[in-house]
């Protein structure tokens, strides 16, 4: 499914070429994390599994795991950690790790999951040569290596399909106050640890993040054996097939409003998805890293080890190929999803057990979307609407961005050009069109605007490090951002989508989220900075740097968070009895619950035609089907034959759409 949303560029049109500004977005070796996770390599993992801790009890298995450090044939534990594997439904299994007692809680991920998933049951099988093996009621086991800690998950026909932590990269840096004394020396004395350079605080460009909590991260090596492909991991304008990153910048997951961002990449930009499929020959399955921090994810292939190589070369046999990938999230716990397939159908069925289907969208809003920056005016669009039927073009919906609003107030019209809202929708709604109008989660910052006044009398706004109102530069200029982790304000925001406080809309006006990863066009990787705070549910003794959560844990679902006030707003306007067609530009796992998503601003170009398909496909196995792009490109203008050519392409998607594509046809 696509959408047709011909955005035609004529304010940027100016520009000849386009061309990402790199320079405003981290490499991996500027994002602290990301470099230092690169550089671990132990020769043999540090984590142990202390088989007296072992507890097997309904479908769980829960463990202490050591990490130990080994010096002199002398053992050492250095830190304790709880690990915890659950039998799932539908051949799917869960491992959280998180660290045994934590100074403060670590962030879990709040809305990827649609409901809390189905359990199975879980047998301890057998015991011996320092393994443990459990299986599942369907027959599938997992072989638990203690020392060091491997994991293998075995499909139904017995054969190793997934194993964690085969390269040793696993790695959870627990979280200390900076007096902590967390190293030992060779006599097995505490000393204070010295402190890398960035712990608690980094820099880019003119940008300071303060880390509170120091380094948190974690990561983890997932290997595929018998794999052929990768996929999976959006947003990243690359082919559908992952490709291996050794060599260069692994995938990044960071919801990012990339300017004229660039093909063949894997830069961050705006959705972040973090569901990985192997396929091959054997079997297709699947891991979903559930982890909302910002990610970054290396691939690696390999064709079996050198030696087997030349083996292979003289005796003719298959080399014993397998995928690998290593996720590295900057905060959070250790928490991953392997769904054993074994078809392609089944692995993503199983992904969508976990984050929820994509729920049958309003019939109209699969034919032709018309859309540009920007209509300008109630003649405007009546032209247009007539326009499209004195040239007999079938048009569907009719979308005004943001110069509608009074200057960049949401929920709120342009009294000159917009005075007759009310009688514009009704005027194209009689003949059976709809109208979509954008909503950003920016708010003005203007004395007398409800919005600004209601969040700041009720402490709706995310917090920057000093308590304060978080202020931010986007469209309306100085804003804030509603902080929807609190309830209270995702709630008055879903309100306000309610007839009586959004005159002018009717059931058939639907809402457009842009901006939500969120932008800010002054702030770090024009974004909001990690060190904003975010709500947190008061808890008994959770004071202090407890009592908040930044934004570093959370930026990956800030946008589903937004949409899914949009979604309740909705819904909630017509007493839950209409489906809304929501459109977002940032995504992250479960999006698809609430919003369609299209792949943002594009080129007229005839690469960005081509890539549009393995864009969308992407987003499609991670769950987000209802996908599509700007057709004939956002910046730059297209000539007629790529004009028409992208048309056909939709066309062509819309296989099984028949009805609608009729329509675009
Ligand atoms: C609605 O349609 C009527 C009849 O064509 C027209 O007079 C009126 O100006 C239209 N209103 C708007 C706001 O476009």
């Amino acid at each position: 499914m696509k959408l047709i949303c011909g955005f035609l560029a004529v304010l940027l049109a100016v520009y000849s070429s386009v061309a990402v500004d790199k320079n405003n977005f981290k490499s991996c070796d500027q994002s602290g994390f990301c470099k230092r996770l690169r550089a671990f390599k132990p020769e043999r993992s540090p984590f142990v599994l202390n088989r007296d801790t072992v507890i097997v009890h309904g479908n769980v298995l829960s463990a202490e795991v050591n990490s130990v450090s080994v010096e002199n044939e002398k053992k050492t534990v250095l830190w304790k950690y709880a690990l915890r594997l659950s039998a799932l439904v539908d051949g799917t299994f869960r491992v959280e790790m998180d660290e045994a007692e934590p100074l403060y809680p670590r962030y879990r991920t709040q809305l990827a999951l649609d409901r809390e998933p189905k359990t199975d049951s879980l047998k301890l099988l057998s015991e011996k040569d320092g393994k443990l093996t459990v299986a599942n009621s369907q027959g599938h086991q997992v072989i638990i290596t203690m020392d060091p800690l491997k994991i293998e998950f075995l499909d139904a026909r017995g054969d190793v399909a997934v194993v964690l932590n085969e390269k040793s990269l696993l790695q959870v840096e627990p979280l200390r106050t900076k007096e902590e004394k967390v190293d030992v020396d060779e006599n097995g004395e505490s000393v204070v640890a010295v402190d890398e350079e960035g712990t608690w605080g980094e820099n880019f460009k003119s940008h300071h993040d303060s880390k509170p909590r120091g380094n948190e991260a974690v990561s983890l090596d997932v290997t595929f054996p018998q794999a052929d492909n990768l996929y999976g991991t959006p947003e990243h304008t690359d082919k559908f097939a992952l490709r291996s990153t050794v060599n260069s910048e692994p995938y990044r997951l960071f919801n990012l409003d990339v300017f004229e961002y660039e093909l063949d990449s894997t830069m961050a930009i705006y959705g972040a998805i973090p569901v990985m499929y192997a396929h091959g020959s054997k079997r297709t399955v699947g891991v979903f890293w559930h982890n909302s921090a910002e990610t970054w994810v290396e691939v690696d292939s390999r064709a079996g080890t050198v030696v087997s190589s030349l083996v292979n070369l003289v005796t003719g046999a298959d080399a014993p190929a397998a995928k690998d990938a290593r996720f590295m999230s900057e905060s959070g716990i250790i928490d991953i999803f392997v769904m054993l397939g074994p078809s392609p159908a089944e692995a993503t069925r199983q992904y969508t057990r976990l984050t929820g289907p994509t729920p049958l969208p309003p019939k109209f809003s699969l034919a032709y979307h018309q859309c540009r920056w920007n209509y300008v005016d109630e003649e405007d669009v009546r032209t247009l609407d007539e326009n499209f039927d004195k040239h007999d073009i079938p048009a569907d919906v009719i979308w005004l961005d943001i110069e509608y609003t009074d200057r960049k107030k949401y929920f709120t019209w342009d009294m000159e050009k917009f005075g007759h809202a009310g009688d514009m929708v009704a005027n194209l709604t009689a003949k059976g069109r709809k109208m979509v109008v954008i909503i950003d989660p920016h708010i003005k910052r203007e004395a007398g605007y409800f919005l600004h006044e209601h969040a700041t009398d009720n402490g709706l706004y995310v917090k920057n490090k000093d308590d304060k109102d978080y202020e931010g530069w986007c469209w309306p200029g100085s804003s804030s951002y509603l902080d929807f982790l609190n309830p209270a304000a995702s709630d008055y925001y879903s309100e306000r989508y309610h007839y009586d406080h959004f005159p002018g809309t009717s059931r058939d006006v639907h809402i457009w989220n842009d901006m939500n990863e969120p932008s800010v066009f002054n702030g770090p990787e024009i974004t909001m900075p990690k060190d904003c705070r975010h709500y947190k549910p008061p808890h008994d003794g959770h004071t202090g740097i407890a009592s908040f959560w930044e934004h570093r844990h959370i930026h990956n679902e800030y946008g589903l968070f937004h949409v899914r006030a949009t979604h309740a707003g909705l819904l909630s306007r017509d007493a839950g009895k209409y489906r809304p067609f929501i459109l977002t530009r940032s995504a992250f796992a479960g999006t698809q619950r609430y919003a369609a998503v299209w792949t943002g601003d594009n080129a007229a170009t005839w690469g960005f035609l081509a890539v549009s398909t393995p864009m969308c496909l992407s987003l499609s196995v991670a769950g987000v089907s209802f996908c599509g792009s700007d057709v004939g490109g956002f910046f730059q203008n297209p000539g007629d034959e790529l004009m028409t050519r992208w048309y056909q392409v939709m066309k062509e998607s819309c296989v099984g759409m028949k009805e609608s594509c009729e329509k675009v046809g």
